[in-house]
């Protein structure tokens, strides 16, 4: 059973939900994030303000979805980086999906940075997290164009079309191990 993360719009959990793949249960840090209302599973919102710190709300976002059955939790736009408090719950068992050919444009501006860059490719990247900054083990890649006049809405827009695709099929391959 899957549990996903979700910060803002949420267009990746609609590619989770639209392949029919066995989604228990949503978290977010942002209680207005709109991906919520993609989906008719358990949500609950875990804001750090209204935990002690990071490693507390860590620890309270891994025991709610294990309680909803979680074994594999899968990171759709979720903005914040998470702790071994939350790591250390679900071993190897944590992927992301970012906009760039990591390891490089990590972060939370990499559209903006790779086109500042004048980069001719960006590209979106599916990796296992671990605590640093999109920098755990790279389980699926896949290269886009960066074409001219693009602007970051543009070339971020081609990217989630390549993610929507590239999400699923490593989220259904994990699911199978
Ligand atoms: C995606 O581009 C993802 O790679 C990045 O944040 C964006 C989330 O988009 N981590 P959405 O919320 O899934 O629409």
């Amino acid at each position: 059973m899957i549990g996903v993360l979700v910060s803002g719009e949420g267009t990746n959990l609609q590619a989770l939900v639209d392949a029919g793949l066995p989604i228990a249960a949503v978290a977010t840090n942002r209680r207005d994030a709109r991906a919520l209302a993609r989906v008719d599973v358990p949500a609950a919102s875990f804001e750090l303000a209204d935990f002690e710190g990071r490693e507390a709300r860590d620890a309270a976002m891994a025991e709610w979805l294990k309680e909803h059955g979680v074994k594999l939790v899968v990171l759709a736009g979720y903005m914040h980086l998470l702790t071994p408090a939350f790591l250390d719950a679900f071993p190897d068992a944590v992927v992301n999906v970012h906009p760039s050919l990591l390891p490089s444009f990590p972060g939370a501006h990499a559209v903006e940075e790779q086109l500042a860059a004048g980069v001719a490719e960006s590209g979106a990247t599916v990796h296992l997290v671990d605590e640093g900054v999109d920098s755990g083990p790279i389980l699926a890649q896949e290269r886009v164009p960066v074409l001219p006049g693009d602007t970051a809405e543009t070339l971020h827009e081609r990217i989630k079309s390549v993610e929507h695709r590239l999400l699923p099929k490593v989220v259904g391959e994990l699911c199978a191990r």
